[in-house]
């Protein structure tokens, strides 16, 4: 107890809001398990922008799912805030994403029958805001992505790369303190992509807030603090980007 307590106010003096250590997670079992993630430690701090590169399979969306509390990790802890997400309840957990996380998934998870600016606008209804409050806002970051003639539009009429900024629209309109993005700009064209991740990463300029993209596109690290490389299951080689103060 009084361990946890210094590691808290460490976490707390280190301006950190992510710390990952000894995550390990397998899928499978038996002679066909699979160890995925071997072990892995990582630190986000407020105000980084992380991207997180390294071989498809490497183990980086598992990662990123644990760190979201979505997927349980065999062993290990990941604290956000100060907080052992997985010591928290399904509802405390739920609350907590609701509150602090953003997320931008592989697959959109956008929901059929709801429009464009209804699907982005979720994460304030469910914070419970006026429907016209939470469509106004929702309607503004579509609309700096160039989705402005598309709001009412549902998913089944939008092109991949429409519904993948209805995702991140999504994510952006709650300003989470977290931002956790699994290959953002993959479905974008070059001009598209990078505006979004400029977007993406001034949530990183905030002071309290952070952000973690996982990304191929190398066009797009000279917006990041830090590089953090995966290969098979561990965290090797960490680059300090060009822009960091320190
Ligand atoms: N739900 C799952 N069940 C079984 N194997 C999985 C599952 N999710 C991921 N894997 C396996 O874990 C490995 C790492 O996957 P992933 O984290 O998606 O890697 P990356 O995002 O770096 O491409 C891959 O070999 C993948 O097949
Ligand atoms: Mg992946």
């Amino acid at each position: 107890m009084v361990n946890q307590s210094v590691e808290l106010f460490e976490q707390e003096l280190s301006h950190g809001l992510v710390r990952a250590r000894g995550i390990t997670k397998s899928f499978g079992e038996g002679d066909t398990k699979i160890p995925v993630l071997k072990g892995v430690d990582l630190d986000v701090a407020k105000g980084e922008v992380l991207f997180l590169v390294g071989p498809s399979g490497s183990g980086k969306t598992t990662l990123l799912s644990v760190i979201a509390g979505i997927l349980e990790s065999d062993e290990g802890e990941v604290r956000i805030l100060g907080e052992s997400i997985h010591d928290l309840s399904a509802a405390e957990k739920t609350c907590f994403r609701r509150d602090h996380l953003g997320f931008i998934f592989q697959q959109y998870n956008l929901l059929p029958t709801l429009t464009a600016v209804e699907n982005a606008a979720v994460p304030l209804f469910i914070r419970g805001m006026k429907k016209m409050e939470a469509i106004g806002r929702a309607e503004e970051v579509l609309k700096t992505m160039g989705m402005g003639e598309r709001l009412k539009a549902v998913p089944s009429k939008l092109s991949g790369g429409e519904q993948q900024r209805v995702a991140i629209a999504r994510a952006l309109v709650g300003e989470p303190q977290l931002l956790l993005c699994d290959e953002p700009t993959a479905s974008l064209d070059g001009e598209t992509g990078h505006r979004v991740v400029e977007q993406l990463c001034e949530v990183g300029k905030h002071p309290d807030r952070a952000v973690i993209i996982i990304t191929h596109d190398s066009r797009i690290f000279e917006f990041g603090d830090r590089i953090v490389h995966m290969e098979d299951g561990q965290v090797g080689q960490i680059q300090q980007g060009q822009e960091d103060p320190i």
